[in-house]
């Protein structure tokens, strides 16, 4: 039977590559997002790749943190099969920076948000016999000791600490929840939200800026390890080896994380 896949924040970068990566395996898509001119442009690119139908939801997750975006696009599409947790807003910026009302909405969109979605899916599929899969992205921010990022760590971590404990309750059900690590994706937000904190040298920023992960390459990844029921992918491959040697010597890797970086 079709999938239906309902992706949040599919109007731009991963999200919009994660409905063609969708679309390519032939499932049904609803895309999410506030810009109805970029959805109606994804949905008219990604209806060329299915023929499963693809359908676009107009709404602000901000509000009443979803609950009614998860009512009307259950009303409108049925209960999807795969649910993907993608919308977010960058939270970089030096704390005292950052104005307690601009925190307050990244951690609502970025953490109250998506667990208020994942809990809906969650007591939908509770009884299911068939397998549904829940993907919520989080950063690699999650576990690294990234300076300047502390609100979007804090807002990432959350949704690990929501998968390691929700695991236990998830054993017995059909429901497969993975999350998402990634490190840099070339999404656009380098320039603004990371290189005014990287010390003044060409060699860190062109290095840098060339490890951004390419955002179709990713959501290729993501659509595979999802059907083969990962619970958590890391990526590049790199940053698995790196995620391992932080568990093992947490303040190296603070070190080596933060040498990009202009810190005191
Ligand atoms: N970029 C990175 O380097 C990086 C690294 C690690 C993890 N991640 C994570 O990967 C995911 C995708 O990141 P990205 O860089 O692709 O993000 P992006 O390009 O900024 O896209 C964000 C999406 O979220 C939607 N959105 C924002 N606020 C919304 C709201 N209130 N209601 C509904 N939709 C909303 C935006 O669409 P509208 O404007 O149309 O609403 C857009 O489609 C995020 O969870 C991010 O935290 C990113």
């Amino acid at each position: 039977m079709t999938k239906l896949v309902m992706i949040t924040g599919a109007s731009a970068g991963l999200g919009e590559q994660l409905a063609y990566a969708f679309a390519h395996r032939q499932m049904r898509l609803l895309l999410i997002g506030r810009n109805r001119q970029r959805l109606e442009r994804v949905a008219r690119k990604a209806a060329k790749l299915t023929t499963a139908g693809v359908a676009i939801l107009v709404a602000d997750l901000a509000v009443d943190n979803g609950a009614p975006v998860w009512r009307q696009c259950v009303a409108k599409c049925g209960l999807p099969d795969i649910l993907v947790n993608n919308a977010a807003l960058p939270g970089f910026g030096a704390i005292n920076g950052v104005p307690v009302a601009k925190m307050q909405q990244v951690l609502q969109l970025n953490t109250v948000v998506p667990i208020t979605l994942s809990q809906l899916f969650i007591q939908a599929h509770y009884r299911d016999q068939r397998s549904s899969y829940l993907i919520n992205l989080a950063s690699a921010g999650a576990e690294l000791a990234l300076p300047y990022a502390a609100i979007h760590s804090a807002s990432k971590a959350a949704l690990l600490g929501f998968a390691r404990s929700s695991r236990f309750e998830l054993r017995t059900t059909r429901i497969h929840l993975m999350t998402v690590l990634p490190s840099l994706l070339a999404t656009g937000h380098f320039q603004q939200q990371t290189v005014p904190y990287l010390r003044a040298n060409q060699l860190i920023i062109k290095a840098m800026t060339a490890s951004q992960l390419v955002p179709a390459k990713v959501a290729k990844k993501i659509v595979s390890a999802t059907l083969q029921g990962q619970q958590i992918l890391r990526l590049p491959m790199a940053y698995q080896w790196f995620a391992a040697f932080t568990r093992l010597a947490p303040n190296i890797s603070r070190k080596i994380v933060a040498l990009p970086y202009r810190t005191r």
